[in-house]
């Protein structure tokens, strides 16, 4: 997986494009993030590492070397060939990632999983991967240092008005969860504009009135309704043979999708 795919760039340089108009551009410098030489031989009691990997708690160097710390060499050495996270779509970039601490976080003991998605972390590994590619084009760099010059003017403020912070919203979230669009599309591929990276669930969100009348603007019949199915079978269950496809009103319920109206739950055979 190229790792420029990531990213949102259509819509943060629409979003930059507004920016520019409003603030003078001034480069700031880079910030670097200090790095810290990790002294774990010394630490007395790191926690106890995750069931998977308890066979190693006396290995440490399995995973640790001793300047360097953590080292995704060692990690991949033994993890390469894991095709069940490469051919699945949100997991896939791992085929081409040399870091993992971000998100495999070890030493919580036995019972937590040693895995944290960080949405962040991910944006931050593909944009330094793609301003050290040695074969990316003046182009795509480019591109790399004005979306972290407009990061470092965003993340700070609270102008942008979504749910995510700003590294967040760089990312094509598409890329990797566009078989998880329970909307069929209709609500656009900004996933970011409405969801954030926790849960796909938004407690606040009331869904329109059961009498509304506009289902079909947000729901996608499944393919069924278009065939013959629909009225040998699905307008005699309803006890609607006029019904046309996009009434969804005069059959459905909004509790549930089997759940016809007059009728009640519909039951496979
Ligand atoms: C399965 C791989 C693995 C093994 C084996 C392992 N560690 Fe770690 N360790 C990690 C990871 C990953 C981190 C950093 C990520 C985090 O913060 O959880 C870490 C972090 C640490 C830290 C915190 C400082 C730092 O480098 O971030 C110490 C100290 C540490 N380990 C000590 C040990 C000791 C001592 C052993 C052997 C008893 C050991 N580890 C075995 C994976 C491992
Ligand atoms: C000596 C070989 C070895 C090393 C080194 C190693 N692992 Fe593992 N890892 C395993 C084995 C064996 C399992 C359990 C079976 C499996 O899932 O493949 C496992 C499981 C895992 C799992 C799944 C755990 C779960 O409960 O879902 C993750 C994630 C993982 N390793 C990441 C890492 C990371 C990151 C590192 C480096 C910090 C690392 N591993 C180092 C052998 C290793
Ligand atoms: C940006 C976050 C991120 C980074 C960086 C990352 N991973 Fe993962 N990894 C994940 C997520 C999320 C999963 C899915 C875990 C799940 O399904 O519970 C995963 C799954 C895995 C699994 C399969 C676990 C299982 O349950 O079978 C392995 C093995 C693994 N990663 C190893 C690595 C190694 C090795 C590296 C470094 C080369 C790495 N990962 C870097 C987020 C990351
Ligand atoms: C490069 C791949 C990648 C991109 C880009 C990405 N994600 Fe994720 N996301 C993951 C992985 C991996 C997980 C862990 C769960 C899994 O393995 O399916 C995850 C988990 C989530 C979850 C937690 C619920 C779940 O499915 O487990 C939400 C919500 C989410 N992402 C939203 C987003 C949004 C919104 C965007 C865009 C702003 C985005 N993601 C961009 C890879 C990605
Ligand atoms: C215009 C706003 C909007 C956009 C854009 C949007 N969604 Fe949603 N999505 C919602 C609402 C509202 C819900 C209902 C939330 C609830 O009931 O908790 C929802 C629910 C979901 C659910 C089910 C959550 C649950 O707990 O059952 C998933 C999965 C999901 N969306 C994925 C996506 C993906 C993937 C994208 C991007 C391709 C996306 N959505 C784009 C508004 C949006
Ligand atoms: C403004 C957009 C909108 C309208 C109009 C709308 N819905 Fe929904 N509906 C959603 C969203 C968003 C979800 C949550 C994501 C999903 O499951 O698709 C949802 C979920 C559902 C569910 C799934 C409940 C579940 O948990 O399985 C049903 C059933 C449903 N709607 C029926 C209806 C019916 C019937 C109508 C018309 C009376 C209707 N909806 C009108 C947006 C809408
Ligand atoms: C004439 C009545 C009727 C109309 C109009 C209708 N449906 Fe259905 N629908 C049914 C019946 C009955 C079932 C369950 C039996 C079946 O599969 O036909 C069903 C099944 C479904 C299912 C599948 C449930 C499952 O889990 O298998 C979905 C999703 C659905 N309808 C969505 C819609 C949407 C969206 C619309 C409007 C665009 C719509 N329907 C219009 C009667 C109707």
């Amino acid at each position: 997986m190229e790792f420029s795919k990531i990213f949102n760039w259509r819509k943060v340089f629409g979003l930059i494009a507004l920016i520019v108009l409003f603030v003078a551009l001034a480069w700031g410098s880079q910030h670097s993030n200090p790095n810290f030489s990790h002294q774990w031989e010394t630490l007395a009691e790191p926690g106890k590492l995750s069931q998977a990997h308890a066979t190693l708690e006396n290995n440490c160097s399995a995973c640790h070397t001793t300047v360097k710390g953590v080292e995704a060499n060692k990690c991949i050495l033994c993890h390469a060939n894991n095709q069940s996270v490469l051919q699945r779509q949100p997991t896939s970039f791992h085929a081409n990632i040399q870091t993992c601490k971000e998100c495999h976080l070890e030493h919580r003991g036995r019972a937590q999983r040693p895995t944290e998605m960080n949405h962040i972390a991910l944006a931050n590994i593909g944009l330094k991967q793609m301003a050290d590619a040695i074969d990316s084009s003046d182009e795509e760099r480019a591109k790399v240092i004005q979306l972290k010059h407009w990061l470092s003017q965003t993340d700070s403020s609270s102008d942008l008005r979504t749910n995510i912070p700003p590294r967040e919203f760089i990312l094509n979230c598409m890329t990797c969860h566009r078989n998880k669009d329970l909307h069929f599309g209709y609500f656009g591929k900004g996933c970011g504009d409405c969801h954030t990276t926790k849960t796909w669930s938004i407690p606040e969100y009331r869904h329109p009135s059961a009498r509304s009348m506009d289902c079909s603007q947000c729901h996608q019949a499944p393919p069924s309704h278009y065939m013959k199915h629909f009225k040998m079978i699905s307008q005699k269950v309803a006890g609607k043979p006029k019904a046309r496809v996009t009434q969804c009103f005069l059959c459905h319920q909004t509790t549930s999708w089997i759940d016809i109206l007059e009728t009640g739950l519909y039951k496979h055979h």
